[in-house]
This record gives C-alpha cells, sequence and structure tokens, in this order.
C-alpha cells in the first residue's frame, strides 16, 4: 500500500490534477474518451454512476454549454457543484429505490456513465466478480433511462465476465468497442466498455 502511495505521488496524471485544482486524476480519462468519442455534447442530461468524488462530473459540467448531471454514489460528495447537478448518496444495489425515484422524476439522459469501481480486496477473483455485478446494474439503466441515439460507458475489471458484460452492452447499441485511456494505469485490470447510438 505504501509503494501505492509512493507511485500515486509521482504520478503524471495525479500531479497534473493537483497543479489543475481539480476534484480528481479520473478528470482525465474522461476528457480522453470524449476527446476521441465525442460523447459530451452541449447542453446534454449525464447520469454519472459512481460519481463520486467528482473528477467525472466536473469534467462535464466545466464543459462549454449547460451540461446536467445526475450522480450516484454510496459515498457522500465532499464536492458541491452548481444546480445542473443532482445527487443521489444510495447503494447502486437498490437498483428497485433508484428506479422508482427516476421514473418518477421521469428523467431521461443523453449519456449514461459509470466509473463504478468496488473497493479491492487483493483477490482478484472476488474483485473481478463485485466489478461485473456493478457493471452490469449500470447496464440496467440503458433500457429506461437512455434515449434513443445516447452512449453509454463502463468500467470494468477485466476478467472472466467482461466479454459477457461486453454482449450485453453490445446489443442495445450501433457501435461499442473496449477503450483503455492513457489516465488508466496500464497494470490495472480496469478496461472501458462504449456503447454508442442507443439503437
Ligand atoms: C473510481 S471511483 C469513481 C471516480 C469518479 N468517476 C471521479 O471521477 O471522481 C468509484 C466509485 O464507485 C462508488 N461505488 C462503489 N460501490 C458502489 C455501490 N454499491 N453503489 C454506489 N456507488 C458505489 C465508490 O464509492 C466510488 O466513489
Amino acid at each position: 500500500m505504501k509503494q501505492w502511495y509512493k507511485n500515486r505521488k509521482s504520478d503524471h496524471f495525479y500531479l497534473k490534477a493537483k497543479k489543475n485544482s481539480l476534484i480528481s486524476r479520473a478528470y482525465y480519462k474522461l476528457e480522453e474518451i470524449d476527446r476521441k468519442k465525442k460523447l459530451i455534447t452541449k447542453n446534454c442530461s449525464v447520469l454519472d454512476i459512481g460519481c463520486s468524488p467528482g473528477g467525472w462530473s466536473q469534467y462535464v459540467l466545466n464543459k462549454n454549454g449547460s451540461q446536467r448531471v445526475v450522480g450516484i454514489d454510496i459515498l457522500p460528495m465532499e464536492h458541491t457543484f452548481d444546480e445542473n447537478f443532482e445527487f443521489y448518496n444510495y447503494d447502486l444495489n437498490e437498483f428497485a429505490k433508484i428506479v422508482d425515484i427516476f421514473k418518477s422524476k421521469k428523467y431521461l439522459f443523453d449519456v449514461i456513465i459509470s466509473d463504478i469501481a468496488p473497493n479491492t480486496s487483493g483477490n482478484q477473483f472476488s474483485d473481478q466478480t463485485n466489478s461485473y455485478n456493478l457493471s452490469i446494474l449500470s447496464v440496467k439503466f440503458i433500457d429506461d433511462f437512455l434515449k434513443k441515439g445516447g452512449h453509454f460507458l463502463v468500467k470494468n475489471f477485466q476478467g472472466e465476465d467482461t466479454e459477457q458484460l461486453y454482449k450485453e452492452i453490445k446489443k442495445f447499441f450501433e457501435k461499442s468497442s473496449y477503450i483503455k485511456p492513457s489516465a488508466s494505469d496500464k497494470n490495472s485490470k480496469e478496461i472501458y466498455i462504449l456503447g454508442l447510438e442507443k439503437k
């Protein structure tokens, strides 16, 4: 763990985020994906699953335009944004409860992004299983809450189930692909799956 902190302290993206007073280095992952794939458009509405501490939401809200973000996280948000950000402090496993609220609010998003990740235990198998379960819960928002033509991005710790997750996502979209931005640690199992243009 000590080594992890040491590595992080000299990490290019960590230092850059700190220098630019950004909430988290994760900001640069979404920035790169967006630069390549044009996910976040002017005035779009975004669901940010696993949004805390807020780097991805910050990226979306910082972009030119009047974007709106709804964020969900089991952890509270220390950072506060303006009225274009709405936060739901929920465990994603309370899926039915969240769905009821979202339906009553008539939410429909242009983009769903999910950087959700379990606490890691060091046991690769259980970390990947937990990651798969959270990623698949994120996928369950596509049907009811993503507009036709909308885009979807989700994180997953690569393992035996990743191909299955990819297949689940692929069927909703015109285009799908894996993507690993440069800010994502080369040694980590983290990968992102992208679905573009919901059918
Ligand atoms: C890698 S962080 C997200 C970083 C964020 N994208 C950013 O840019 O700051 C993963 C997040 O997933 C959240 N998370 C993990 N399990 C969760 C669950 N069961 N329900 C809701 N959020 C969860 C964690 O609390 C954590 O904030």
